[in-house]
């Protein structure tokens, strides 16, 4: 009875959109171009590491910033989704759809999901917005991972204590040949130069003139 009273169908729905102040607004405003950055890559490969840095970075430039972090969503609106394909893919929707709201104000996006999946990515750019959406491939082996293991998945996964994991049960598809993602390798450089070539690429997006 519960279910049939919440129910709302789509032809019930009058959007708002027209009537509010547009992006443009926003971004004078903010004297910046929205953006959003949708770093993915392994657990552990450094989307987190390298997305705070980030901000911090472009926040001293004078930039407003939000990053949207899987294990932070997942632990509130996404918390009641798991690991199996169907749950990332719902997963990375709502992300989209929530980068997107930050996107509509102004603001320079900064994600970091595993989005294991091409199809997955390829969904994201488009409820975002291709034209305002780079995907950034954090680059790091499985094995590099494992080695560096911050939260002791990689630990846990061998002993066969995490379902579905990512690289391991689940897969991992890396950019295809002639992709517009940028990719950042982590395993052979320091924070600090995968910081700069970011920023290098990063600026000319968001800057106004
Ligand atoms: S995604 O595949 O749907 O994009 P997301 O980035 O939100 O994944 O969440 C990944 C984070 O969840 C990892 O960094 C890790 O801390 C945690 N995690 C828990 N279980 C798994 C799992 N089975 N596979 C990968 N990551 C997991």
């Amino acid at each position: 009875m519960a279910a049939a009273f919440c129910m709302v169908t789509p032809e019930n729905i009058h959007t708002e959109f027209h009537r509010m102040l547009d992006r443009s607004a926003k971004e004078a405003q903010l004297r910046q171009r929205g953006h959003v950055f949708w770093f993915y890559g392994l657990s552990g490969s450094g989307k987190s590491t390298l997305a705070n840095a980030l901000e911090r970075k472009l926040a001293q430039e004078g930039y407003v910033t939000k990053i949207l972090d899987g294990d932070n969503i997942r632990s509130g609106l996404n918390s009641d989704l798991g690991f199996s394909d169907a749950d990332r893919a719902e997963n990375i929707r709502r992300i989209a759809e929530v980068a997107r709201l930050f996107l509509d104000a102004g603001i320079v996006v900064i994600t970091s999901f595993i989005t294991p999946k091409r199809e997955l990515r390829a969904q994201a750019r488009e409820i975002v917005g291709a034209d305002d959406c780079t995907p950034v491939y954090i680059e790091a082996s499985f094995e590099a991972c494992a080695e560096r293991d911050v939260k002791g998945l990689y630990a846990k996964a061998a002993a066969g204590g995490v379902k579905d994991f990512t690289g391991k049960d689940s897969s991992f598809e890396v950019p295809e040949e002639g992709a517009p993602d940028w990719t950042i390798s982590t395993d052979h450089q320091s924070e600090e130069e995968s910081l700069q070539q970011l920023l290098e690429r990063v600026l000319p997006l968001i800057k106004t003139t």
